[in-house]
């Protein structure tokens, strides 16, 4: 895998006004209210039809195409990217715009889109970076529209992840089945074990153990070891299955990862220039507020989001004034977890409490007991992929945990889905997105004053296999679990956003990252 990180462009940058455009997306009125769910004459739930719309909104994202020879896709190298607004000097809070010409691998230009892009701008010495906004004309021009939020020198960088034939596959290839992942399952049978298969689907003529939650219409099945019954189910494991579902000439898309789009002109040297500034006043981040499109930056490492004023929460005696008193209930996966293992390491008046649960990913405690504060992580429910045996007895889904919380106003919920639904069809994640959301209008009901953050998923290694892991798959999650949270009055750490503009390609984002999501936490609830 090659991939060269260039610094061509120089911009700098001088101080003038600040000002920050919104990005407004469609679905502003989301039905709130039914709950239950009923049965129409055409045989679909509620449910059923709420996840085949968000599909199809998804669905038209997406391009369908069709190749017959690598040549004729996308190229990252033969394509150009242009400033269309070169300034001699730039004020921050000003639009850069970059249009993209698109060309295939023979020099023709592409006259479709779908491309999957990711546009940035940064600056190293700054430690600064932020994320750029796609627009796709679907006729192989796009233009990409970065913020400037930082006074200095600016380096762009366009990586063309995916061209859109490789889009197209991996979309056509994530709908057609559960079988990516397989799951073994542990059973006790007295005092020795037996293991079976798991998964989403079981395709076989043995006897099959159901683990159906009938309201929130999930299931999960495991086949059933002979003589042994389906209450034994106590641990699960996962491996990746050597499956694939894309054709020979499908996988040569992505042999040559991700390359830098060729810029024109070369080099660009702004000078400076210095006019009053004005400081971006949009008060202090709420729970509740919307967050934008870029939602924000990086300078000195910090994220500074672009709708809200942040406090930097610098002392233990600070993180631990907020904390006081809150029962903190973090839900989803190991990018969850990070933070509960941040704050065991940090805030040194929290005690990892042991609850001394099988295996390497259980529920984790942290208490304060002279502060009553309680911070707990908990993992999502199925899937959960892993190579280590986890209990399945704490394995509930997050709709049903919420449900299971009293909840007041020190009591704060966050929220993390994603990285495991990645390699599945993406009904399973908007189903239980949905659920979650059905799980949080009911929290809210018994108690509005409860505090609810969504953290958004966030990108992962380049080199990851595309089929099952792609970020391809994660930015179509993203933009759905945007649509689905919709409306409600939650907060949103933007953690895709975040770890665009910072530039990281790990799953688990470094520790400074980490902070800065946490920090936003801190804001939100205090
Ligand atoms: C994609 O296009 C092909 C050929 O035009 C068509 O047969 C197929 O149903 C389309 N797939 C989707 C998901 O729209
Ligand atoms: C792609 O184009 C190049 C240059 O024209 C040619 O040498 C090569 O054989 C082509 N590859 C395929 C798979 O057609
Ligand atoms: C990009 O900026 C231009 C000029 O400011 C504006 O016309 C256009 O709508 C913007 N596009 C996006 C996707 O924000
Ligand atoms: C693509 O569409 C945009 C917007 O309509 C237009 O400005 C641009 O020139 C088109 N590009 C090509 C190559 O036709
Ligand atoms: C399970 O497999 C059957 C047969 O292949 C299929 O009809 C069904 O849609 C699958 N269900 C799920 C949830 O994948
Ligand atoms: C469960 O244990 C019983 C008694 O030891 C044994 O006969 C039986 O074969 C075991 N079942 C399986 C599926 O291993």
């Amino acid at each position: 895998i090659n991939f060269n990180f260039w610094e061509v462009l120089t911009l700098f940058l001088s101080l003038c006004t600040l000002k920050v455009t919104i990005f407004s997306r469609k679905h502003e009125n989301w039905p709130i209210g039914s709950i239950a769910p009923c049965m129409p004459k055409d045989g679909l739930t509620e449910r059923e039809k709420k996840i085949k719309s968000v599909l199809k909104e998804m669905d038209q994202l997406v391009p369908n195409v069709t190749f017959t020879n690598v040549n004729t896709t996308t190229s990252a190298k033969n394509s150009v990217a242009t400033i269309l607004n070169h300034k001699d000097t730039y004020c921050i809070g000003d639009q850069l715009t970059v249009r993209l010409d698109m060309y295939d691998n023979l020099g023709n230009r592409k006259k479709y889109g779908g491309d999957f892009l990711r546009a940035r701008i940064f600056s190293s010495t700054l430690k600064a970076g932020t994320s750029g906004r796609v627009e796709d004309f679907n006729n192989g021009t796009y233009l990409v529209n970065f913020t400037l939020f930082w006074e200095g020198n600016v380096a762009l960088s366009v990586l063309l992840f995916h061209p859109s034939e490789g889009v197209s596959a991996l979309w056509a290839a994530r709908k057609k089945g559960y079988e990516k992942i397989v799951f073994t399952g542990m059973f006790a049978n007295g005092t020795s074990a037996v293991f079976t298969e798991c998964n989403f689907n079981v395709t076989t003529k043995a006897k099959v153990c159901e683990y159906l939650d009938h309201r929130d219409e999930e299931a999960f099945y495991c086949i059933k070891p002979d003589n042994v019954p389906c209450e034994a189910f106590i641990q699960l494991k996962s491996q990746n299955k050597p499956i694939s579902y894309l054709s020979v000439l499908e996988k040569g898309l992505f042999d040559r990862y991700l390359i830098e789009i060729g810029m024109t002109p070369d080099s660009i040297v702004i000078s400076f220039f210095l006019t009053d500034s004005k400081t971006l006043s949009n008060g202090k981040c709420k729970i509740g507020m919307r967050s934008p499109s870029p939602s924000g930056y990086v300078w000195q490492n910090q994220w500074n989001p672009a709708f809200c004023t942040l406090s930097n929460f610098k002392t233990t005696d600070q993180i631990n004034a907020c904390l006081k008193g809150k029962l903190i209930y973090l839900l989803g996966d190991s990018t969850m977890r990070q933070w509960i293992e941040y704050f065991i390491r940090t805030v040194r008046s929290l005690t990892y409490f042991n609850l001394h649960a099988t295996g390497k990913v259980q529920t984790m405690v942290a208490l304060d007991t002279a502060r009553n504060i309680q911070i707990q992580w908990k993992k999502h429910g199925h899937p959960f992929i892993g190579s280590s045996e986890y209990t399945v007895k704490a394995h509930k889904y997050v709709s049903r945990e919420i449900d299971s919380l009293e909840g007041n106003r020190d009591t704060v919920i966050v929220i993390s889905l994603g990285q495991h639904f990645r390699p599945y069809p993406m009904d399973l994640f908007i189903r239980r997105v949905l659920n979650v959301r059905k799980a949080i209008e009911r929290l809210f009901l018994r108690s509005p004053d409860t505090k609810v953050i969504i953290k958004e998923e966030n990108t992962r290694e380049m080199s990851i296999d595309p089929e099952r892991f792609s970020d391809f798959h994660g930015y179509m999650q993203y933009l759905a679990s945007k649509v689905l949270f919709q409306g409600l009055n939650v907060a949103v750490i933007d953690a895709w956003d975040m770890t665009t503009a910072y530039g990281t390609y790990d799953v688990h984002p470094p520790d400074h990252v980490v902070w800065n999501e946490i920090n936003m936490f801190l804001n939100y609830i205090c």
